[in-house]
């Protein structure tokens, strides 16, 4: 393996500080990272190319970034750096002047751009202070010359004028509607607010400024790009005010900087809201007050500073809740840092914003949101909460839910609408894996709307019932779930028969659409109908639990009985009754969704059609870059099948190795104690292990992707869509919860892990619901699975739960697998 040449070419990991160093600007693609934690955020890449918003990257966009540019990455928060007449990037680009030293420090919800060249060292550390609608942007200049030098700075960014799609199309209107004030060192966006909005940008520095502008053609000169602005070449500002076509932000700072001396200027792009009332200060000047208050909060190196000290405290306090130290680095650095990150950002992000998501199409995924909570509800619980709540609001009252809604509204996306089968029962785990966390069963009695209400008449159990009853009133000619628009895989549209290329796979339906089902639900209702059994079970709801039970069981044997296909489950039915997903057929005869939710619910266990159908994925569908979601690829475009058939083979839903559903068979191995199959299935996809093949790979090393090209393609290995994936939270959950095997129940934590035999020895650390537990596992025999010996504090502990009942504070658990 070539490790160590791939590894220097683009960057490695500093897991001290929790960070990932990238020394080069040139990356195969954009290296991003997030900033913000709490509704204003930022994207931000290794050459601090992004954009940042306020909750809503549609509607509230700052500032303005260019999708699939040319060059790559245009837009950003630039810093250029001039020192006689050579200029260059203080964060890489988009100068492209060669310099003596770059480097990009990725860290949890900040990133650090360290550049020097003729012996000027530039740090720009860019983040999103905790409680603050602002991104900071804390620039230091040392001169270490022996000889005086004048070194004058220019900021720039470009206004986004808010609606970020009417900003990217709408030009008869929008190349006059800009405006701007300037005072002191500070530049306001006011675009719009003239009219209807009650909300404003501003870019400040915390020093007089020696120039400015705010008309990006005055600041670049005319036809020239980001890497050789005119004004930075002249070594001046014009003081240009924009009206109308494009506003910037550019602010010129000159420095004398003595030998070793370094100076700090701190810079704040700030968001702020104010009272319609409140909106002037005179007449058609706009109210400055907030803005001034916001800037002070951090016009000092040392605000900046503390600032960013509280962040750093505030990530080390989330990610330490529960930390793992196995003999394995890699395993231990995904566990304890980056999947962990990557949770949180699906979280607050879902998948709207990303360098593959534009921000402007999709809003709260009902089914991606609720899964996503599995990878973050031990970190932030009360969070958690409130988005299955909020979730829960934009269900129908018969069961179904709004596929999306959107984050300013919170109501359900009507462009989208619902009829994804699989949407309801996701509800169910998302709410019974947070109560298993926190034994907070008083989650269930919140009184939530159903989406045509104004006032919540029913509770959020009743918003349980109704989904497991969707399941059970939509059942197809074999009794199987019926699938509606899609399941899971959202590009199997078997109702929609589509042959009009304008037309939306996601949106058309046609017919009745009461014959194709889908074995994936099929399996996800007997998995969490289970869970929703045993929760009644726990409320003392028997009668319930056992009308619910009988249908769960009826649902396990109509899928052995028409979803076997004779060594695998079926996929699904499609709208004529054939079968998709089976031997018989001569493309996508396996497929990868309905293998995992079949064998997570046990389906056949006993008979070994588990084992059968597992081994039957091994065979067909594992690749070293880890599991397509189906083979053979399909060769054509099939409209009885719908999108996945538009894809060429290899990519996406047609063969790629769609990541999100990988860890479903990573879990059931675990399931049925393969505990080198699972770590094997688990590594595969997981970006800690990826170091040598970076070239190939191309997305960020440090994060999971949504898809890795499968063996049918061009480029098999080659990944896409970093960042916003249920692969995090999906894959975390596997590693955690079955693989280590710490897994959170109603009564306590259980521990059944199952593990490679050559772990000898793994050591945990748990917060759990107020108490802090230090598990060592120990594994004298070298087993994957096996009994485990509970010991508590010194004493034995019959079974292999920790009740939560009888214990708070500090303990030492040692849990030996016998
Ligand atoms: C995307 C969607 C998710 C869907 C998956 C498979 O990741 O966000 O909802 O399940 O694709 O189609
Ligand atoms: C979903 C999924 C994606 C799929 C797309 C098709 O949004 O993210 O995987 O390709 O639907 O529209």
């Amino acid at each position: 393996m070539q490790t160590n040449k791939t590894n220097e070419q683009f960057g490695y990991f500093d897991d001290a500080n929790y960070e990932y160093v990238i020394t080069t600007p040139y990356t195969p693609t954009p290296w991003i990272n997030y900033l913000g934690n709490d509704g204003f955020y930022g994207l931000i890449s290794n050459t601090a190319g992004g954009y940042c918003f306020d909750r809503d990257p549609k509607f509230r966009r700052l500032t303005r970034y260019r999708y699939n540019s040319v060059p790559l990455d245009n837009g950003g928060r630039y810093f250029y750096i001039r020192d006689e007449n050579d200029f260059w990037s203080a964060t890489g680009r988009p100068v492209n002047t060669e310099l003596d030293e770059y480097s990009c420090r990725h860290g949890m919800g900040y990133s650090r751009f360290n550049a020097s060249k003729n012996g000027i060292a530039t740090q720009v550390t860019s983040f999103i202070p905790l409680d603050t609608k602002a991104e900071v942007h804390s620039l230091v200049v040392t001169n270490n010359n022996d000889t005086e030098k004048t070194v004058d700075v220019f900021s720039f960014i470009e206004w986004c004028l808010w609606n970020a799609e009417d900003d990217g199309a709408n030009f008869q209107r929008n190349l006059s509607t800009g405006e701007v004030e300037v005072e002191d060192s500070t530049i306001y966006h006011k675009t719009e607010y003239r009219e209807r909005r009650n909300h404003y940008a501003f870019y400040s520095v915390n020093r007089e400024l020696d120039g400015y502008d705010t008309n990006r053609e005055s600041f670049l000169g005319q036809y020239r790009g980001f890497d050789r602005p005119q004004v930075v070449e002249n070594g001046q500002s014009t003081n240009s005010f924009a009206r109308g076509w494009s506003p910037i932000a550019s602010q010129h700072l000159k420095l004398k900087l003595a030998p070793g001396e370094s100076q700090s200027l701190e810079f704040v792009l700030g968001y702020i809201e104010v009272e319609v009332e409140d909106k002037w200060e005179s007449k058609n000047v706009l109210n400055k007050t907030p803005a001034k208050a916001l800037a002070a909060r951090f016009d000092t190196h040392e605000k900046v500073n503390d600032e960013l000290k509280k962040l750093n405290d505030y990530w080390h306090n989330l990610l330490t809740k529960f930390s793992v130290d196995t003999p394995d680095d890699k395993f231990n650095r995904a566990i304890n840092i980056w999947n962990q990150y990557q949770n949180m950002v699906t979280f607050n992000l879902s998948r709207s914003a990303s360098f593959y998501e534009s921000g402007i199409g999709r809003g709260m995924g009902f089914r991606d949101s609720n899964q996503d909570t599995i990878g973050f509800a031990h970190m932030v619980p009360d969070k958690v909460k409130e988005r299955i709540l909020d979730l829960s609001a934009t269900q129908k009252p018969d069961g179904s839910a709004y596929h999306q809604y959107q984050p300013l509204t919170k109501k359900g996306n009507a462009n989208i609408g619902g009829n994804f089968n699989d949407d309801p029962m996701w509800m169910v785990l998302s709410t019974t894996n947070y109560i298993k966390e926190t034994g907070d069963f008083s989650i269930l009695d919140e009184m939530v709307i159903y989406d045509d209400q104004e006032e919540a008449t029913h509770d959020h159990f009743d918003h349980l019932v109704r989904a497991f009853n969707h399941v059970v009133n939509n059942l197809g000619p074999h009794g199987l779930p019926l699938i509606g628009r899609a399941d899971w895989n959202d590009c199997l549209n078997l109702n929609c028969f589509s042959e009009n290329p304008n037309e939306s796979y996601q949106t058309t339906q046609r017919g009745a659409s009461d014959v194709a089902e889908s074995v994936m639900i099929a399996g996800q209702f007997v998995l969490y109908g289970q869970e929703f059994v045993d929760l009644c079970l726990e409320l003392g709801k028997f009668e319930l639990a056992a009308s619910c039970l009988a249908h769960v069981d009826t649902m396990r044997s109509t899928i052995e009985q028409h979803a076997w296909d004779g060594e695998w489950y079926l996929r699904a039915y499609d709208s004529r009754g054939e079968k998709v997903g089976s031997n018989e057929n001569e493309e996508g005869k396996i497929f990868i969704e309905s293998q995992g939710f079949c064998a997570m619910a046990g389906v056949g266990l006993d008979n070994g059609k588990v084992k059968q159908a597992l081994d039957s994925v091994e065979k067909h569908l594992s690749t070293d870059f880890g599991i397509m979601l189906n083979q053979p690829a399909f060769s054509s475009y099939n409209k009885y099948l719908g999108e996945i058939t538009s894809y060429p083979p290899g990519y996406k839903e047609n063969a790629g190795i769609f990541c999100h559903n990988n860890p479903w068979i990573t879990i059931s191995e675990a399931m049925i104690g393969r505990g080198e199959k699972a770590y094997e299935y688990y590594s595969k996809i997981t970006p800690a292990y990826l170091q040598d093949v970076q070239t190939l790979h191309k997305t960020e090393p440090y994060v999971y992707s949504q898809m890795v090209a499968g063996n049918d393609s061009a480029n098999p290995g080659e990944a896409k869509n970093s960042w916003l994936t249920g692969t995090a939270a999906w894959n975390y959950y596997a590693a955690t919860q079955y693989i280590l095997g710490i897994r959170p129940v109603y009564s306590g934590l259980e521990i059944d892990p199952c593990i490679l035999p050559s772990w000898d020895k793994v050591n945990v650390k748990r917060e759990f619901r107020g108490a802090q537990y230090d598990i060592e596992l120990r594994n004298p025999n070298g087993l994957s699975k096996g009994q485990i010996e509970l010991n508590i504090d010194g004493q034995s502990v019959e079974g292999s739960i920790i009740n939560a009942t009888t214990y708070s504070g500090q303990h030492t658990v040692v849990a030996t697998l016998v």
